[in-house]
């Protein structure tokens, strides 16, 4: 047990007051240190090759633990949520939904929505690009998942509800004692209102595609039509709506955040930005960029690495032991919480030298080390893998090229961003100021 565990609380204000440092702090220790939330025991797994081998494990550590059980409940069980034994039946029925073909259509709209964000602005314009970051993921999301007569409007109401349901899953994930959660306080009533939203639309949304059954392209068409090869079964309409929500709730604190670290690191490094540019005016050229082109952009892409090295957006993750488990020597017990945190991992200067220093170029083919491919996780191992790492992998780039190609963004005030821990990480503030290119600088 590590020190500084107050008899209830255990670690608990320590951990709400500074989390990065807190864990940060653990993974000096050892290859599996005991963290208490409250009375809960969480064994922190600190080695990226003992957390690669219980993420290749899923039988022994299931999906669980204080990050998923809370959401659960709310969310229902979907792809993202859902124990091991759901998992096997439901990942192969939504993987068809993420196939390079798909992702080239949704890739249309992710251009269109950061094309059309980049023209709504006006020249010396302060933004808060977290925000509008976020803002645009969930338009993205919401329209490559609905493209019915209702997805602008769902679109809108998504923006809306999005962030104070969310606010409320964090409540609950470190604050586990359920009544907190039902007293008629503000907070609680807007976690409620939003998150009964959501499901409305969700449903209203499933009844529209049901009533003419067609395949419009998009997402929710994709997993109404995918069947289990096996039985030939096809989800229900309360399956569906729980892998919509999967969808949201993975979908676009991800993008946006790990968008609004992108333009933060390349404003903070303009040598960086202007290798990125000059990469896209020799590849691309004057036409708009598209996901074919993202392939043949490797600077870019080696700067993309480096945001999600230094800012996972999922910085910490849960797992939970069916069964007593023994990992790096270290024996954990049956139905414990296992967590990891990718933040401390991608941190670590064992694999990385200057950790917290940002430097594209140590993605250089001849400077990765395999210590290095070995702790880079952003999108986690295994079965759970991200479903939906090749379209935030195109969704990202595709619209901070968009924002670039037409605007040069510079931080606003001498304001300090920092890591903000919600559900996600991403940054605590980020006001920029956007600067027309003028034409010797678009390509
Ligand atoms: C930069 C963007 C993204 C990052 C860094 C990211 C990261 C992750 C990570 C680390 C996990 C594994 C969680 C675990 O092991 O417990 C995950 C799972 C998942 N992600 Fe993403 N994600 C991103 C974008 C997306 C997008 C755009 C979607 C959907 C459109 C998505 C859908 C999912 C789903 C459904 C899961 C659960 C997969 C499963 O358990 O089979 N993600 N993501």
């Amino acid at each position: 047990m590590l020190p500084g565990a107050m008899p209830l609380a255990g670690h608990l204000w320590q951990i709400l007051r500074d989390p990065l440092l807190f864990f940060e702090r653990q993974h000096r220790h050892v290859g599996v240190a005991v963290v208490r939330v409250g009375t809960k025991p969480l064994h922190l797994v600190t080695r990226p090759d003992l957390v690669r081998q219980l993420l290749n494990d899923p039988v022994t550590f299931d999906k669980g633990g204080i990050f998923i059980e809370g959401v659960r409940s709310l969310a229902g069980n979907g792809v993202a949520t859902c124990p091991t034994a759901d998992h096997k039946v439901q990942r192969p029925i939504l993987q068809p939904a993420f196939h390079h073909r798909r992702i080239v259509e949704y890739s249309k709209v992710m251009e269109e929505c950061a094309d059309t964000l980049a023209r709504s602005w006006s020249d010396a314009q302060q933004l808060e690009m977290v925000r509008t970051m976020h803002r645009l993921a969930a338009e993205v999301v919401t329209r490559t998942l609905f493209s019915g007569p209702g997805a602008a409007h769902a679109a809108q109401e998504i923006q809306r509800l999005f962030p104070p349901m969310l606010a409320g899953l964090y409540r609950r994930m470190f604050i586990p004692a359920a009544w907190v959660h039902k007293v008629p306080l503000p907070i609680n009533i807007a976690f409620d209102t939003a998150l009964s939203g959501i499901h409305r639309i969700i449903r209203r949304e499933i009844r529209t595609y049901r009533a003419d059954g067609r395949d419009r392209g998009d997402l929710l068409s994709a997993m109404m039509h995918a069947t289990d090869e096996n039985t030939g079964a096809t989800l229900t309409d309360t399956e569906l709506k729980e892998q919509v929500i999967s969808m949201l709730m993975t979908a676009i604190e991800t993008t946006g955040s790990a968008a609004a670290w992108l333009l933060h690191s390349l404003a903070e490094n303009p040598d960086a930005e202007g290798a990125v540019l000059e990469e896209l005016r020799r590849t691309v050229g004057d036409r708009q960029l598209n996901a074919q082109d993202l392939g043949n952009l490797p600077v870019f892409r080696r700067v993309l690495t480096e945001v999600l090295r230094l800012y996972p957006p999922f910085w910490l993750l849960s797992r939970v032991t069916t069964r007593p488990a023994t990992i790096g020597g270290y024996r954990i017990p049956a139905h414990a919480d296992v967590v990891f945190s990718l933040y401390c991992l991608h941190r670590d200067p064992k694999a990385f030298p200057s950790p917290h220093r940002f430097d594209p170029d140590r993605w250089l083919p001849d400077r990765v080390t395999a210590e290095q491919k070995q702790a880079q996780m952003p999108f986690g191992v295994g079965t759970r893998k991200c479903i939906g790492d090749v379209y935030g992998l195109t969704e990202v780039p595709l619209i901070v090229a968009t924002v670039l190609r037409h605007w040069r963004l510079r931080h606003a005030t001498d304001v300090t961003v920092t890591p903000l821990v919600k559900g996600t990480m991403r940054p605590n503030s980020l006001p920029m100021v956007v600067t027309r290119r003028t034409a010797a600088f678009v390509y």
